[in-house]
């Protein structure tokens, strides 16, 4: 009964990394064709901690040209920002009374950011997952394609639709409406590179919060030398790239580098092994490096050219708040008198 639509978005916390690009950004792209997608640019998540107004205009520009150079066409789909539909805040407070504590205190990604010091964090950070659920449910999205960080946020979200349907069932059914009010959302983590490790630790993630050496981060923006020099600086090993796939096992750097190789090239990692399989990182390293520069510049040019212009993507980002809030206004309307509001 639900028609296929694709809801994801990015946070405006900091500069663009090949993580969100890989993870996310250029898997919007082919989704197109076969979904309705709405791609967000989270700034309600961002100010989860402490944001600068300034940098977070920026980034949110930013964000939106990304999506934009990468290939998403924003008049056959939408790009918007989320605090321009206020029921983003709305269906997430309801959504606040419908999860429980507990599922919230085991969100591991809310104990790696709060740390020891969880008394002293926003009270939006431990409820940003409901947050989520509201972005994704309030347009009834059925496929959320995100990195592989996002998959237990994600299973929240559907826990959250699954309680709000159950819990509401005898007025969801005296409102004229389906069983099933909400879907429950389904992860699209496919393919090489669903979680890009950083390049000076492939144990860590690569991330726009990732501290120590900016050596460990690609972003969008750098320069072809920087990218260059990045990855060939890389940790890696010593020895050859195994010429199957098991090989990589136990050699996370290796499987890093590999698996950007291939989304890169929107290869498999078992035919960039049948490729390099045998040769070592002296000889990967540089076809990496020429690969990387010559997408990724591609890319940076392209959203240099649309930040160049920030009233033309406010244009864009203000007409589509108005054809999301078209489809958020709906959902609200029903919600409410499913809860009695
Ligand atoms: P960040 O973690 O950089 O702050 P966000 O939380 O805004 O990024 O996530 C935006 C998207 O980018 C999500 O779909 C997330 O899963 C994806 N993403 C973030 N980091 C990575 C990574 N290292 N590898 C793959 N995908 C990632
Ligand atoms: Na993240």
């Amino acid at each position: 009964p639900f028609t296929d639509r694709v809801f994801s978005g990015i946070k405006p916390s900091g500069d663009l990394h090949l993580g969100n690009y890989l993870g996310a950004i250029r898997r919007f792209v082919p989704l197109q064709n076969d979904f309705e997608c709405i791609y967000c640019v989270v700034d309600m998540h961002a100010i989860t901690v402490w944001q600068d107004p300034a940098d977070l205009k920026r980034w949110t520009y930013e964000i939106a040209a990304a999506y934009i150079a990468a290939g998403v066409d924003p008049t056959a789909h939408i790009i918007f920002n989320q605090s321009q539909v206020a029921e983003h805040a709305e269906l997430a407070w309801i959504f606040n009374c419908v999860a429980r504590m507990g599922w919230m205190s085991r969100m591991t990604q809310f104990k790696d950011k709060a740390g020891k010091n969880s008394e002293n964090v926003s009270l939006g950070l431990f409820a940003y997952p409901s947050l989520m659920a509201a972005d994704i449910l309030l347009y009834k999205a059925t496929h959320v394609p995100v990195g592989d960080d996002q998959k237990q946020h994600l299973e929240l979200s559907r826990d959250i639709a699954a309680k709000f349907n159950h819990d509401f069932a005898p007025s969801i059914a005296a409102n004229g409406f389906e069983e099933a009010y909400f879907p429950l959302p389904e992860p699209v983590i496919t393919g090489p590179a669903t979680r890009v490790m950083s390049l000076r630790d492939g144990t860590k993630k690569m991330s726009k919060s990732e501290s120590g050496s900016d050596m460990a981060t690609i972003y969008l923006m750098d320069d072809a030398e920087t990218i260059a020099r990045k990855i060939k600086k890389a940790k890696s090993d010593a020895d050859a790239l195994p010429s199957e796939e098991k090989g990589l096992e136990n050699r996370p750097e290796a499987a890093n580098l590999v698996g950007i190789y291939a989304a890169l090239s929107d290869k498999s990692v078992a035919e960039v092994l049948a490729e390099y399989g045998g040769q070592g990182f002296g000889a990967f390293k540089p076809a990496l490096a020429d690969l990387a520069v010559s997408v990724l510049a591609t890319q940076a040019d392209e959203m240099r050219r649309l930040v160049a212009d920030p009233a033309q993507i406010e244009t864009i980002l203000r007409s589509g708040a108005d054809r999301a809030r078209e489809i958020a206004a709906k959902t609200m309307l029903e919600v409410r008198d499913i809860v009695g509001f």
